[in-house]
């Protein structure tokens, strides 16, 4: 698509279900988007598995951007993101994986990919209401638009996954990132592991004194920490100290 796009295209983006016609478009933009090949059967089930939330996003009836999410009990999480949510969470909890999220090239930073997001959060609260306690994704460690977009977007990193994509025959490092909603949280382990570095980088900076910007950075950890938990249960005290509250 090489027309100029507009600043305000946004206003003029619909959403629809995709559907198995647009198997063709939907191959293409892939292609175009990811450094990975799926089988032509992924793009069947996604057009037409109902298990999949699969919504395009149409400029003058041409699709421009897509969400494929599937959401799912968290017993069927694959075993390498199995600690997304602590253990304490009942088996029928659900969390919602974004198997794929683009939009094309002219098109990006005009608010589309912020929009097919928020609509799949309007659907997990339609659909699966407050049962679904987490929205998570695998990203390219080297994909760092992705990663600026999903952290803007409160998503956290939560696991480093080394070589887990095949691109070409060629290994590359993946990264989890999680969204938690609706009370969901990790393990304690993981926030504790957590908890622990800042708390080392924000004693090691703040012993540097008289120097004002280890300071500076010391009162961002203590933010940084506060927004990363979210959730009842914990509480932020003075400095970077955190326990369960009672
Ligand atoms: C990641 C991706 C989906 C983002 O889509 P997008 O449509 O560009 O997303 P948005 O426009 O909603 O947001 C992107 C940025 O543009 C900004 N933006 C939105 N509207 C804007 C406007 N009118 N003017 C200027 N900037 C704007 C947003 O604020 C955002 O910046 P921020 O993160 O600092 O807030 C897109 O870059 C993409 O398709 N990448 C290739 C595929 C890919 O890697 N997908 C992710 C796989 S995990």
């Amino acid at each position: 698509m090489t027309e100029e796009v507009p600043p305000t295209a946004v206003s003029d983006i619909n959403l629809r279900l995709l559907c198995h016609d647009d198997i063709d478009v939907v191959k293409q933009l892939c292609g175009d988007w990811f450094p990975i090949e799926y089988p032509d059967s992924w793009y069947q089930d996604i057009t037409s598995n109902k298990k999949f939330f699969s919504l395009g996003a149409t400029y003058r009836g041409t699709i421009v951007g897509m969400i494929v999410a599937e959401i799912k009990s968290r017993t069927k999480v694959h075993k390498e993101d199995g600690d997304i949510l602590a253990s304490n969470f009942p088996v029928d909890t659900q969390v919602a994986y974004i198997l794929s999220l683009g939009v094309v090239k002219e098109f990006r930073k005009h608010g589309i990919g912020s929009l097919l997001l928020e609509s799949l959060k309007d659907h997990i609260s339609t659909t699966a209401q407050d049962h679904c306690k987490a929205i998570y994704l695998h990203v390219l460690t080297t994909n760092n638009t992705a990663i600026n977009f999903y952290e803007n977007r409160d998503f956290r990193q939560h696991h480093y996954l080394p070589y887990y994509y095949s691109i070409r025959g060629v290994l590359k490092d993946g990264f989890t990132y999680v969204l938690y909603i609706n009370g969901g949280h990790p393990p304690w382990t993981i926030l504790l592991r957590l908890t622990d570095y800042l708390q080392h980088i924000g004693s090691t900076l703040a012993s540097l004194s008289p120097c004002s910007i280890p300071h500076r950075i010391y009162r961002q950890a203590q933010s940084l920490l506060r927004s990363l938990l979210p959730w009842p249960g914990i509480s932020a005290k003075s400095g970077i100290e955190y326990s369960r509250a009672t």
